[in-house]
């Protein structure tokens, strides 16, 4: 049976790559986002908008309860949820967690992009968006950094890499 965890900050590309390497295994893939909008029929900013932080974290972690509960299946979560709650400790021992470490100034490129997207960014100027990425990356690396493994996922090989991870 195998149940991988992908995590990493925005814009790591947790979805894409969560995709191809499920494809690739045959496996389901789901996303821990989209999973939590289709169980509230709202978009994460409106659950945002109207739970504050706190409403959509108990959410996050009630959806990662059920989608862990699945076996056979690539789950990429996002950003903030491993560190929240025992959300990492939670996700170690259910299954092989993966971090997808990405240099801060490609995370800071894609991030301006598509802020909009995103409850942490909206209405942030560039330069506020830069602060508080490194600001809370410092912050959320010590959760991140509790994965079984970290692949580099700025390079081309990522989908190999995560492969290789899940080699008994
Ligand atoms: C968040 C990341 C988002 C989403 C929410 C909060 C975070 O997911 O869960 O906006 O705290 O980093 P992605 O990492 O998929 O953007």
């Amino acid at each position: 049976m195998i149940r991988v965890f992908l995590i990493g900050f925005m814009g790591a590309g947790k979805t894409s790559f969560g995709r191809l390497l499920a494809q690739e295994l045959n496996l389901s893939f789901y996303d821990l986002d989209h999973s939590i909008e289709s169980k509230c029929h709202k978009s994460i900013g409106e659950i945002f908008a109207e739970k504050g932080e706190d409403g959509f974290r108990r959410l996050e972690r009630q959806v990662l309860d059920e989608l862990s509960a699945l076996e056979d299946v690539v789950i990429a979560t996002g950003g903030g949820a491993p560190c929240f709650f025992d959300n990492m400790e939670s996700m170690n021992s259910l299954g092989t967690t993966i971090y997808l470490a990405v240099p801060n100034a490609l995370l800071l490129k894609r991030l301006l992009v598509d802020r909009a997207k995103r409850p942490l960014l909206k209405g942030k100027t560039d330069e506020e968006v830069e602060n508080y990425l490194s600001m809370l990356v410092k912050k959320r690396l010590p959760f991140y950094q509790q994965a079984k493994f970290e692949v580099e996922a700025s390079t081309i090989k990522v989908v190999a890499d995560m492969k290789a991870c899940l080699v008994p």
